[in-house]
């Protein structure tokens, strides 16, 4: 085997779309056992699965990819080609995938979590640049992005907010595309506009990713998002079809649930509950777009009554910068997603999202701190899963993908087995 037995077993139930408790009756194993073949190899609990059973698990896989194979058109060429945005290797909007491509882009993300768990490193970049631009405020895109570019061998060259960039003396999109395209081998970029990514992107041929394009979208964010639902969804043997998702709070100006929800529309039979406070309602052409893929969207203002019986709650903050006419200031109480209102509505194996940053000023009532401890947030999973999937695009992007692999070698230095301090309440949650 050459990747991790976990990432092995992963993968296989992913393909089958099978729930651990099915996999398991599927391969004749106990739930218990699946389980220790799932952790993370250095986890105590950890243990290596039989030779047999494993070349067993590779010919279920081999048998239904084949009889995939058949049954539709035969996917064919790289990856980067099928997802192309108007013939160019870059990821603009989260329109570019299909089901297949997206789960194919997330067995790249879990071949690069050694890298970015820091117990291996890889050089397959080595010697290309990137070139962050980011005319928004951003901590996190702007960093993991960087990360991830590094964590492959590469090197950033950042510049952030209009301030201080040449844009500040007029220049235009077309011009300061151009001229960087020149420096550097990928851009990311972030700009408070909704469509100017895709106009820089016009004026290179080197990868563009949009980083946030103002209230338009956030493409690897859904992408980080969606990965970060299957990997819970995995560990609590659920599967996403079929599943309620409630989207909450500024639905009307957030791009994340702008990406997300059309993203998660490439799954089966989902029931949406949107809970937006009135005035921010998501815009009505997504509403169209994800009823007409089949699913079922409700949309209330009492979160109480949206959060009813959901598996996944994916809060997010009142974007005041993008407000043309809006009189709000912040959340109300009774619109705060705490430990209260979750353990009155929702089941102990409900997952707590937010894109963050949250807003933590007085009044804001934005997710509330009192879920730190509590291992239905996902807050921080999901934050640390940005670093493999940004991995990935950047790897698919500039196809080397399939170099990966052999490229790892272990880690010179001894990181700290919980990076946060309040990690080890998720212990061994893989
Ligand atoms: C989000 C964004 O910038 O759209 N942040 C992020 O990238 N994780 C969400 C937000 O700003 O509220």
């Amino acid at each position: 085997m050459t990747v991790s037995q976990q990432v092995f077993l992963r993968d296989a139930m992913r393909r089958l779309n099978l729930t651990r408790d099915v996999f398991a009756v599927r391969i004749g194993v106990k739930r218990r056992a699946l389980d220790t073949w799932l952790l993370p190899e250095g986890s105590q609990e950890f243990r290596t699965m039989p030779e047999v059973v494993s070349r067993f698990v590779t010919e279920i896989v081999e048998n239904e990819g084949l009889l995939q194979k058949y049954a539709q058109s035969a996917q064919s060429g790289p990856l980067r080609d099928r997802i192309a945005f108007e013939g160019k290797h870059q990821l603009l909007s989260v329109d570019q995938f299909t089901r297949e491509s997206v789960e194919e882009l997330f067995r790249i993300a879990d071949q690069m979590q050694p890298i970015a768990r820091r117990q291996k490193v890889s050089r397959v970049l080595e010697g290309a640049v990137l070139g962050n631009l980011f005319f928004e405020a951003s901590t996190r895109t702007r960093v993991s992005f960087g990360a991830a570019f590094c964590r492959l061998g590469g090197s950033v060259c950042d510049t952030t907010g209009f301030t201080f960039s040449s844009m500040a003396k007029g220049e235009s999109i077309y011009d300061t595309s151009r001229v960087m395209s020149g420096y550097v081998d990928a851009m990311v970029i972030r700009h408070p506009e909704k469509g100017s990514v895709a106009e820089f992107a016009r004026a290179t041929n080197i990868p563009v990713v949009n980083g946030g394009d103002g209230p338009g979208e956030h493409p690897s964010q859904a992408l980080l998002d969606l990965y970060t639902i299957l990997t819970e969804f995995s560990r609590l043997g659920k599967l996403l079809d079929g599943a309620h998702i409630a989207l909450v709070g500024d639905l009307k100006y957030g791009r994340t649930v702008h990406s997300l929800i059309k993203l998660l529309a490439l799954y089966r039979g989902l029931k949406f509950t949107l809970i937006s406070p009135r005035g921010l309602e998501m815009p009505e052409y997504l509403l169209e777009q994800t009823g007409k893929h089949g699913h079922t969207v409700n949309q209330t203002n009492s979160l109480e009554e949206g959060l009813a019986g959901a598996d996944v709650i994916y809060a997010t903050r009142v974007q005041k910068e993008r407000f043309a006419a809006e009189e709000l200031e912040g959340y109300t109480p009774d619109f705060q997603v705490n430990k209260a209102i979750i353990d009155k509505c929702c089941g102990p194996d409900v997952i707590v999202m937010h894109p963050l940053p949250r807003d933590s000023r007085e009044g804001a009532n934005d997710l509330s701190v009192d879920l730190n401890h509590d291992t239905r947030l996902a807050i921080f999973r999901q934050t640390d899963n940005g670093i493999p999937v940004r991995m990935a695009i950047f790897a698919v992007l500039l196809g080397v993908e399939g170099l990966v692999q052999h490229s790892l070698r272990d880690v010179t230095w001894s990181p700290p087995s919980h990076v946060g301090p309040d990690d080890s309440v998720f212990q061994d949650m893989d």
